[in-house]
């Protein structure tokens, strides 16, 4: 199991449980973090699934890809670790994993 927490805008955390080969965005939803939206439903259109990584992990997360380069271009408060949740897939160099939920 992958160990990942979410830490909201108030500081409050939350742990949640996954198997490696789901999306952080699935994780996170079916464990019920507020602000993990998710309305696409993981297709990369909406980014009501935005996380910032936290900088201890920024290097394992790895970069976006091109598509959810161009979306989070249009997200007002982008970080540089801004990453959609529903384009990072848990593996289990990922245990551990702490992300911010992004403000709205
Ligand atoms: Fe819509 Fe991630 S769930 S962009």
């Amino acid at each position: 199991m992958i160990d990942i927490e979410f830490v909201q805008p108030d500081g409050t955390r939350e742990r949640v449980f996954s198997r490696e080969g789901y999306t952080l965005m699935e994780a996170g939803v079916r464990a019920g973090v507020p602000g993990i939206l998710a309305e696409c439903g993981g297709a990369c259109a909406c980014a009501t699934c935005h996380v910032i990584v936290d900088p201890a992990w920024v290097d394992r997360v790895g970069p976006p890809n091109s598509m959810e380069e161009q979306l989070l271009d249009l997200v007002d408060l982008r970080d540089p670790a801004s990453r959609l949740a529903c384009q990072v897939k848990l593996k289990q160099a990922l245990d551990g994993l702490v992300v911010h939920v992004a403000p709205r």
